[in-house]
């Protein structure tokens, strides 16, 4: 590994000035200042047959014998091409290299690999047009809130460390073209170098690694070419006053889920495992969704995965991210969907198998925790009873009982002046509803408050709105919309 103290700063040209902490920052300068003559030199030149050609270039970088040179090649999956190029700009600044970048033109539709590049074409041609230029960028999703970070679709950096000479090529995916993965291919004239530096980059990548902490969703491209995505998602903030469960329910999650993690070191070293999986079970709206939302923000600094239902196949892909990333947290919402995905034979499910091996797969000492939700726990009860100790804990969530109707209700009333004298009578009639079913109810009979007053009153919810609210909720003429709030009554 490099030093630590390199890894410090990084990005695509330093721009940090001169300070007075020696040697390290001068040079970090002189880092930016030569990619960019660098740049000029190259592509400065205005007319394309005074420009040198990409094989000249790296002829003159690597010397004589440079076609002899082993190729040695990384490659990742489309969606890390942002922490690749967050890994290689880190390991560019090192104190120790000095690097140029040579963009290179008419990439978009070659195949090619860097070796191709060595040998030239006909007369001033470089093979397959390829020729050096301005590079080429991408803006890639960095953060949740439109923060990116540009990437080089195809560029070749001229990198020198003392004697050695190396060139690298990184290349986007551009699976139009057939090119499905990120790469870096890597010559060097020393023959260790380049094994060494394609393992650096692995590991800076991972280091920098743009995901790392941040709350995201792996998806499929819906058009296009069905690459994976993975999305970023502002972190939600809730308070666990916003989180109406019995105490006894609140406190075994956070035990398992918060509290491992605070407590990873100690646990660690009394031999026990940190990996745990977690299965939320209830009826539709009471709140599975929303416990994992304040899950994720207490968990605040930890990665927070979640898998949609188009990409469930990406089971295994999500679990190396979240080992690479930990503390991470793999949501998987609706499990029984993947349990109802059939196999050959009648109770096979291969996804949810899938799933359980990879939860089986990953080492005890992972802090990853699994949290998967379903309405549907006797559809996934015998898949799981199968393959016992994968998932730690189930957690029931039921419909709230008289006190937390109570507690719902005044937590969906907010700020709202509301006439509460037939609150009783409110929470009597709604047993057997959901907290989704009170909320609306509020918002209901803001509605009624709202048509019922002029435009410049503030507005105040009467015991007549109220109870009209819960009388149209509760109509047998509505049970399609007590079906979608959830009511145990619905399907009277
Ligand atoms: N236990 C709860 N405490 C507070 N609000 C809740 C609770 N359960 C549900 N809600 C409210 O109802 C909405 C729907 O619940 P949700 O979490 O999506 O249910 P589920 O995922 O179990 O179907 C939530 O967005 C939240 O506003
Ligand atoms: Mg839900």
């Amino acid at each position: 590994m490099v030093e630590e103290r390199g890894w410090a700063s990084y990005g695509p040209v330093p721009v940090s000035p001169p300070s007075s902490d020696g040697a390290l920052r001068p040079e970090l300068a002189d880092v930016g200042r030569l990619a960019r003559r660098g740049l000029r030199a190259v592509v400065g030149a205005a007319r394309a047959a005074d420009r040198p050609r990409l094989s000249r270039i790296l002829g003159e970088h690597l010397g004589p014998g440079a076609t002899a040179f082993d190729v040695v090649e990384e490659t990742w999956p489309s969606y890390d091409h942002v922490n690749v190029q967050a890994g290689l700009d880190a390991w560019l600044t090192d104190a120790r290299r000095s690097w140029e970048l040579v963009g290179v033109t008419n990439f978009q539709h070659a195949m090619f690999r860097l070796g191709d590049l060595f040998s030239g074409g006909e007369g001033r041609h470089d093979v397959m047009g390829l020729q050096p230029g301005n590079p080429a960028t991408v803006n890639l999703a960095c953060g949740p809130d439109g923060e990116v970070r540009p990437c080089q679709r195809c560029g070749i950096y001229l990198v020198r460390e003392g004697d050695v000479r190396t060139t690298l090529l990184l290349r986007g995916a551009s699976p139009e073209f057939g090119i499905e993965q990120v790469s870096v291919q890597i010559v060097s004239t020393d023959s260790q170098a380049g094994a060494r530096a394609a393992a650096e980059i692995r590991a800076a990548s991972v280091e920098h690694n743009v995901f790392r902490g941040q709350v995201l969703s792996f998806g499929q491209e819906v058009f296009g070419h069905g690459q994976t995505l993975l999305q970023f998602h502002r972190r939600p903030t809730l308070t666990a006053a916003q989180l109406i469960l019995p105490p006894e329910t609140l406190a075994s999650l956070q035990r398992q889920v918060v509290e491992v993690a605070s407590h990873k070191e100690r646990l660690l070293a009394a031999g026990q495992h940190l990996k745990r999986g977690l299965l939320l079970y209830g009826p539709p709206g009471t709140g599975k969704t929303h416990t994992i939302r304040y899950l994720t923000s207490s968990l605040a600094g930890t990665t927070v995965l979640q898998l949609t239902g188009n990409a469930m196949h990406l089971i295994a892909e999500a679990c190396s991210v979240a080992r690479a990333l930990q503390p991470a947290m793999l949501v998987i919402e609706d499990v029984d969907l993947i349990a109802d995905d059939r196999g050959m034979h009648p109770g096979q499910h291969p996804l949810l198998f899938q799933l359980l091996n990879e939860m089986d797969g990953l080492a005890d000492d992972a802090d990853v925790v699994f949290v998967l939700t379903t309405n549907r726990a006797d559809l996934l009860e015998p898949a799981l009873a199968a393959r016992p100790g994968r998932v730690d804990q189930a957690v029931a969530l039921g419909l709230p009982d008289a006190d937390a109707r109570r507690a719902l209700f005044e937590l969906y009333r907010g700020t709202l002046p509301v006439d509460t004298s037939g609150l009783d009578d409110v929470i009597a009639r709604t047993e057997g509803v959901t907290a989704s079913f009170l909320k609306e109810l509020l918002r209901r009979a803001a509605l009624l408050a709202a048509s019922r007053t002029p435009g410049a009153e503030a507005l105040a919810v009467s015991a007549g709105d109220l109870a009209v609210a819960l009388d149209e909720l509760l109509d047998t003429r509505n049970a399609m919309t007590r079906t979608l709030l959830g009511s145990a009554a619905a399907d009277v």
